[in-house]
This record gives structure tokens, C-alpha cells and sequence, in this order.
């Protein structure tokens, strides 16, 4: 079953609890958290208070730490109630230990890799992380255009996966809409991230519908 991400980055920042209900009630699986620092990108959003209060509001946290130096805020996003802590493998220096620290603190641990990052940087932590998280663009702000050599990617981690009887999931970021959604689950995506395609329907809960039934027709 395809899990569906909302991003909370595309949502409407004066109404962010109400927003986070909506996307529940609509069917999403996850809140994405998008966390950004100004340096390993070069936006900046949200810290781990606004992630202690939208984790009050009925969808576990993905927690997309966006950051350098991500050991220094794990415990603080998992004291702030995050389910599910992913680091960038180009930000984490010590990405075996960092991926520890993340289950240790009691979170499932993803690693994220950006666009020109190759999938070997996850052959010798297989069975250290729970999640792998394939940017489909390069980080740092929502709506931007899926860059489609990325979808060969995708195949190319969960038949790394796959070989090695790994049972982490695949989680797909950036430019996921209805048009991308089937050849990034007929790559191999488990869950989809969706910021401004789902904020910006009209109806959230027949967007989520429809994304996750891209499956089906992705399998035909
Ligand atoms: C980008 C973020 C994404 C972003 C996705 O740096 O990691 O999660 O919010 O937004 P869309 O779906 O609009 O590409
Ligand atoms: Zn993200």
C-alpha cells in the first residue's frame, strides 16, 4: 500500500494546525517535516517547537532534516514527538552513527540522498536505516519540476534493497504529482512526499485517493 507524505511546507503557514487536520481527514499517512538551515540549503523553515506542536495534530512526523551537522538536532526532534528522523548522507559525516543515534532515540532512521548523490553511499549502512528517501529534485524549496533521470534512481535503490533483503522503504521527494506519481511507484516507491500538488487541490482527500490508486495503474 502506497503511503502518502503531505508536505507542510506548501501549507498556509497562518493556519498550519487546521491545515496538518485537513490532510488527516483527507487520507495522508505521514506529516512531512520539512527542516531547513540556510546552509545545507539555502532556505530556512521550521525548528523543533513548531514540530512539538504539528505532532499534537494527528499524523506522525517524517522529519526531513535539511541540515548540517544533523546529529546535533536528533534528540531534540525526537524529544519533539518526530516518529521518523531522515538525514541527507552528504550532510551526515558519520552517517552509520547518525542512523544509530536516530533508532536509539526510539525514531525509525532514513537517509536522504540529493539528486547527484549516488545509491552506493547506502550499501555499507544496509540494515541501518528503516527508510531511504530519493530527492527527485535538488532540496530546499517546494514546487519545483521533477528531474526525471531521478525516477532511474528510484529503481536503482530498491533493487539495492531488494538484493540485499533489505526491508526499508523507498520515499520519493519532490515534483510528485499525478502525472509523476505512476513511473515513481512503477520505480519502486513506497511512499510519496507531495507539497504544493496536494495543498493546491481543490479536493485533498480525491488527490490522495488518486495517488494512491496511481499504483494500480502502474502495476497494470
Ligand atoms: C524540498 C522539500 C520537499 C518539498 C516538496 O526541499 O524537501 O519536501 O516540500 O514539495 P513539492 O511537492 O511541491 O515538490
Ligand atoms: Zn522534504
Amino acid at each position: 500500500m502506497i503511503k502518502v507524505a503531505p508536505s507542510l511546507l506548501a501549507a498556509d503557514y497562518m493556519r498550519l494546525g487546521e491545515e496538518i487536520r485537513r490532510m488527516a481527514a483527507a487520507g495522508a499517512d505521514w506529516l512531512h517535516f520539512d527542516v531547513m538551515d540556510g546552509s545545507f540549503v539555502p532556505n530556512i523553515s521550521f525548528g523543533p517547537e513548531l514540530c512539538r506542536q504539528a505532532a499534537g495534530c494527528g499524523l506522525p512526523v517524517d522529519a526531513h532534516l535539511m541540515i548540517v551537522n544533523p546529529e546535533k538536532y536528533i534528540a531534540a526532534f525526537a524529544q519533539a514527538g518526530a516518529r521518523l528522523i531522515t538525514v541527507h548522507a552528504e550532510a551526515a559525516t558519520h552517517l552509520h552513527r547518525c542512523l544509530h543515534e536516530i533508532r536509539e532515540a526510539g525514531c525509525l532512521a532514513g537517509v536522504a540522498l540529493n539528486p547527484a548523490t549516488s545509491p552506493e553511499c547506502l550499501r555499507y549502512v544496509l540494515g541501518d536505516f528503516d527508510l531511504a528517501l530519493v530527492m527527485t529534485v535538488n532540496p530546499g524549496y517546494g514546487g519545483q519540476r521533477l528531474i526525471s533521470h531521478c525516477v532511474r534512481k528510484v529503481s536503482d535503490v530498491r533493487r539495492m534493497l531488494s538484493e540485499a533483503g533489505c526491508e526499508a522503504i523507498v520515499e520519493v521527494d519532490g515534483g510528485v504529482n499525478l502525472a509523476t506519481a505512476p513511473e515513481l511507484i512503477a520505480a519502486g516507491a513506497d511512499m510519496l512526499v507531495t507539497g504544493s500538488a496536494v495543498y493546491g487541490a481543490p479536493d485533498a482527500a480525491a488527490f490522495i485517493r488518486a495517488l494512491k490508486g496511481a499504483a494500480g495503474s502502474a502495476a497494470e
